[in-house]
C-alpha cells in the first residue's frame, strides 16, 4: 500500500505544484491520477519513488516513510515508464530493457535473456531485440518501455502517460495489453494521464486532480459516475453531456440509450 499524508510540494521557484494531498493507492490494483496538465500528476508519482521530495508532509510504502530509505534501494521495487517509453537510442532493444538490472549487477547473459523473456511477456517479437529504438514503431517503442520497467521485477509500476504519444488505434491496443498484463502480473499500478476514458477504462481507482494539485476525488469509475463529488468532477468526467449523458428512447417497442446528442449508444437488454 502507497500512502500520501497531507503531502506538499513546493519549487524552489515559489511553485506549489501539489497541495495538502492524501490518497491511499491500494496494492495489486491500479490507481490512475487524472488531471488537466500542470495539475501536479507527474510531480505526485516521482514522490513515490523519490525523484522528487515533498516539503511537507509523508509517503509511505507498506508504513514505512521513503524519506528514510535510499533512493537507490527504494527503486529496485519500482519500476519507472516514462512518456515517449525514454529509450536510449544508441542501445539495442534488448539492452535497454536489461539497463537497470545491469547496473545492478545482475550478469550480462542473465540480464539479456531474462529482457528476452520480458519481450514476450509485453507482446514483443524477439526478433526486434537486436533492432535500435529508432527502428521501432511508436506502439513497439511503448511495449519495450513497460517491458523495461518490469525488468527489475517491481512490486510497484508507476507509468506517466506511458501511452501518450501513440495514434488511437494502437493506444486502445496497448491499453488492452496492459488490462491483461495487470490481471496476470498484479503489480500496484500507478498511471498517470489526462485522458478520462483511459483512467475509467484502466483505473480500479481513479483520482481526480485539480489545478494546484488539489484532489477532487479519490473512488472508482463506478461510484465517481454515480456521485461526483462537485462540479468540477462532474464536467471534467462529462457525468452531465456527451456520450456518458445517456437516457432510454422506446422507438419500435425497443427501448434504445442515447447519448446527449441523440445519438444510439446501444439496445437496453432488460
Ligand atoms: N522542477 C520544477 N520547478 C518548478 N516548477 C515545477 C517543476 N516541475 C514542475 N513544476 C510545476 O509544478 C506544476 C505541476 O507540474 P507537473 O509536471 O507535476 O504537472 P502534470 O500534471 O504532470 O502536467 P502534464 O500533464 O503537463 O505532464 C506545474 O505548474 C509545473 O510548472
Ligand atoms: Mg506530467
Amino acid at each position: 500500500m502507497i500512502e500520501f499524508r497531507g503531502v506538499t510540494k513546493q519549487f524552489p521557484d515559489g511553485t506549489v505544484a501539489v497541495e495538502g494531498v492524501d490518497i491511499v493507492i491500494p496494492p495489486h490494483k491500479t490507481t490512475v491520477l487524472v488531471g488537466s496538465s500542470g495539475s501536479g500528476k507527474t510531480t505526485l508519482l516521482r514522490m513515490i519513488n523519490r525523484m522528487v521530495d515533498p516539503t511537507a508532509g509523508q509517503v509511505l510504502i507498506d508504513g514505512t516513510d521513503v524519506a528514510t530509505v535510499e533512493p537507490v534501494a527504494l527503486r529496485r521495487g519500482i519500476g519507472y515508464v516514462m512518456q515517449n517509453s525514454g529509450l536510449l537510442p544508441h542501445r539495442k532493444v534488448v539492452d535497454n530493457v536489461a539497463t537497470v538490472p545491469l547496473l545492478r549487477g545482475t550478469s550480462k547473459r542473465e540480464a539479456r535473456a531474462h529482457a528476452l523473456e520480458l519481450l514476450d511477456t509485453v507482446g514483443l517479437d524477439r526478433s526486434l531485440a537486436e533492432k535500435y529504438p529508432a527502428q521501432l514503431s511508436g506502439g513497439q517503442q511503448q511495449r519495450v518501455g513497460v517491458a523495461r520497467g518490469l525488468a527489475v521485477d517491481p512490486n510497484i509500476l508507476l507509468m506517466d502517460e506511458p501511452f501518450g504519444a501513440v495514434d488511437p488505434i494502437v493506444r486502445a491496443e496497448l491499453q488492452q495489453e496492459l488490462l491483461r498484463l495487470q490481471e496476470e502480473l498484479g503489480k500496484t499500478v500507478v498511471f498517470v494521464t489526462h485522458d478520462i476514458d483511459e483512467a475509467f477504462l484502466l483505473g480500479d481507482q481513479v483520482v481526480i486532480m485539480q489545478q494546484g494539485g488539489r484532489i477532487s476525488q479519490a473512488a472508482s469509475p463506478v461510484e465517481i459516475l454515480a456521485n461526483p463529488a462537485d462540479d468540477f468532477v462532474a464536467d471534467f468526467v462529462g457525468a452531465r453531456r456527451g456520450k456518458r449523458a445517456l437516457h432510454v428512447t422506446e422507438v419500435d417497442g425497443q427501448r434504445l440509450v442515447v447519448d446527449a446528442d441523440g445519438r444510439p449508444a446501444g439496445v437496453l437488454a432488460s
